[in-house]
């Protein structure tokens, strides 16, 4: 389906709207139609064009009459609103002293109608469009946060950020205005070419099947323009490089006695952009003149024709002038309904664009008939895990891991073995290649990303938070914000402290991104969010490697406090950090190399005891 027969499907639930916007529209190509067909009238009666014949005509207060001695060669559409305006003006003339008046008071309600329609037509279809965009926004957003890190990695978020931006913007564009436009111009013009037709068929075929020619040479001249303003700009193009390279390098110019030879060639640049400049501003010089002297010669043909049709008494001076009128005002409609499909493509592309974040299938979502994780009452297995990021390039090569409910397993091992990757297999941020990663026995493909995600606390070096306050930072994802937990919570992180020296306490807005706040500062408030979040399973990525000494003492102080009681992975390069968890693993190139408490790696004397070494600790 193209993307904009979706664009448009999507307007459906709006059409409401749409369609009132369709109605609106249509009235303000009436409203415009009749106040075209007034300038007849006017001129005829207002401004007295067509002076009565004396005795044919009662003098001012009698009613229509004043066209009467014009044998009006008028079609039927004419016909019909000459008899609505008399009709409408009969009944204004009850009320009024003269016919004149009472024209201009339907000239007047007439303006007041489409100016009314115009308003409740816009705001029709802005209503739609703008709900449409809305929807759309909504949508693209709805399948980025159903998106996991597969989809993450592939797509740089700056692209993303122009989808929900930019391409969204170039759709709104095109469905308030552009279709709006389309709408409104379509009725104006097929309104007005009735009129003009109705008024004088054979002048209006004429003049509709002769303007194509008289507007020929404006094509031609605004093609003629483009092409020779293109051409100036790219010799100023070429005149600005020899001028940047002359400053650049004017050492090695003087140096290597070029001067002569630079001025040649800059002169040679600048004779070039004289010549193309010169010819774009005869083009331009040229565009207005020619073409008043072609609309003139237009002009003149069609007031000669007049003069007969009107001296003949076939036409009224005033229907003349409507008719001219009617004329005009089909230019700027007719001259956008060109340029519709323009942007309709520029929309349709946006529009591609946008239903391919759309359209991308979730690769990590519920199996069917997943179920909820309800705790962990035996242990996390790795077994056999193989993941590779990219084809070809594995990262975990059957790794196999135990993490028995209630302990802490602590993984380290050289940058780059897998450690990190590890910690992000198990929320399903990323799905195994083979192997499985089990909960006390079942798959975790098998259990729901909520209750997965949901007994997962995850603190890794960087702490995202958001531009809210510290309270709605802690309690993060959780529906009520209970004030004595979250404090407690903050203590337990040894968070409180500094958050109660904060003007407003708990309720200090952070500031995007957490800029207000220490690097410490902001991992404490981390591990205060996994505490206030209270999931069985704990997940500590590198939670202290980026705090200096005394930062990282507190804040290993508040993760003990977290530690307790659940089933925790903690990953770290420095070993003087885990080496008090219940069972260490060692892992070398995606694979789990050896395993023990501190004391038993250290006297086995493997890698551990080498890593060990290099970082000074030998008991
Ligand atoms: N998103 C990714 N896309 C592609 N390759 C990745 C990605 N993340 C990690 N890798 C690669 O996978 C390997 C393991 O990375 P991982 O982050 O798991 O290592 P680590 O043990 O945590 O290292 P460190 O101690 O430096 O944090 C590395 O070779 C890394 O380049
Ligand atoms: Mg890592």
């Amino acid at each position: 389906m193209s993307a904009l027969r979706r664009i448009l499907k999507m307007l459906r639930p709006h059409s409401a709207w749409v369609v009132a916007a369709a109605l609106a529209m249509a009235g303000v190509a009436i409203a415009t139609v009749f106040m075209v067909f007034l300038i007849g009238p006017i001129f005829d009666t207002v401004l007295g064009a067509q002076l009565p014949i004396p005795g044919l005509v009662a003098p001012a207060g009698a009613a229509a009459g004043a066209h009467s001695r014009v044998a009006v060669e008028q079609l039927g559409f004419a016909k019909d609103l000459k008899a609505w305006f008399e009709g409408a003006k009969d009944s204004l003339r009850r009320f009024l002293p003269s016919d004149a008046i009472a024209i201009l008071l339907l000239g007047f309600l007439s303006v007041l109608a489409k100016n009314v329609f115009t308003y409740f037509g816009h705001y029709a279809i802005y209503h739609a469009g703008l709900a449409t965009i809305k929807d759309l926004r909504d949508r693209l957003m709805d399948r980025l946060l159903a998106q996991s890190a597969v989809y993450y990695q592939k797509q740089p978020s700056a692209v993303l950020m122009s989808r929900i931006t930019n391409d969204v913007e170039r759709i709104t564009e095109v469905i308030s205005d552009r279709l709006s436009d389309l709408v409104q111009d379509s009725f104006t013009v097929v309104g007005m070419v009735a009129l003009v037709l109705s008024l004088n068929f054979r002048l209006a075929v004429a003049v509709l099947i002769g303007a194509p020619i008289f507007l020929w040479p404006i094509a031609t001249f605004a093609r003629k323009l483009r092409h020779r303003s293109h051409q100036s700009q790219e010799r100023l193009g070429e005149m600005n490089s020899v001028v940047d390279e002359v400053l650049k390098g004017y050492r090695v110019v003087q140096a290597f006695g070029m001067e002569a030879f630079e001025a040649a060639r800059f002169r040679e640049s600048t004779r070039r952009h004289f010549r193309a400049n010169l010819k774009a501003r005869k083009v331009l010089a040229l565009n207005a003149p020619v073409i008043e002297v072609i609309g003139a010669a237009g002009i003149m043909g069609l007031l000669l024709y007049a003069h007969r049709l009107i001296s003949s008494g076939t036409m009224s001076t005033g229907a003349f002038a409507s008719f001219l009128l009617g004329l005009y005002s089909l230019y700027t409609p007719i001259k956008r309904l060109t340029k519709v499909n323009m942007a309709l493509q520029g929309a349709v592309a946006a529009g591609e664009r946008v239903f391919a974040v759309i359209d991308e299938p979730v690769e990590v979502k519920d199996r069917p008939g997943a179920h909820a994780l309800a705790g962990v009452s035996q242990g996390i297995t790795f077994e056999g895990v193989s993941f590779a990021y990219e084809p070809d390039k594995p990262v975990l090569r059957g790794l196999d891991l135990v993490v028995p409910a209630g302990r802490a397993l602590a993984l380290v091992g050289a940058s780059g073995a897998g450690k990190s990757t590890v910690a992000q297999l198990l929320p399903r941020f990323w799905d195994v290649q083979d192997g499985r990663i089990a909960i006390d026995g079942t798959d975790i493909r098998d259990l729901t990303l909520v209750s997965l995600r949901g007994s997962i606390g995850l603190v890794t070096q960087e702490t995202v938070l958001f531009n809210t306050t510290v309270a709605a930072n802690i309690a993060y994802g959780q529906s009520t914000v209970d004030p004595e937990r979250l404090r407690a919570c903050a203590r337990a992180a040894f968070a409180e402290e500094f958050i109660l020296e904060f003007p407003e306490g708990f309720d200090t807005v952070i500031g995007e991104a957490g800029t207000r706040l220490s690097g410490g500062q902001r991992q404490r408030i981390a591990v205060a969010r996994a505490l206030y979040k209270d999931p069985p399973i704990l997940v500590l990525d590198e939670a202290t490697s980026a705090l200096d000494a005394e930062a990282e003492g507190i804040v290993q102080r508040a993760i003990e406090n977290l530690m307790k009681g659940r089933t925790a992975l903690i990953i770290a390069h420095r070993l003087a950090t885990v080496r008090n968890a219940d069972s260490i693993a060692v892992m070398e190139e995606g694979r789990v190399v050896e395993q023990g408490t501190h004391a038993e790696l250290l006297a086995r004397g493997g890698g551990y005891a080498r890593l060990a070494n290099l970082q000074g600790i030998t008991e």
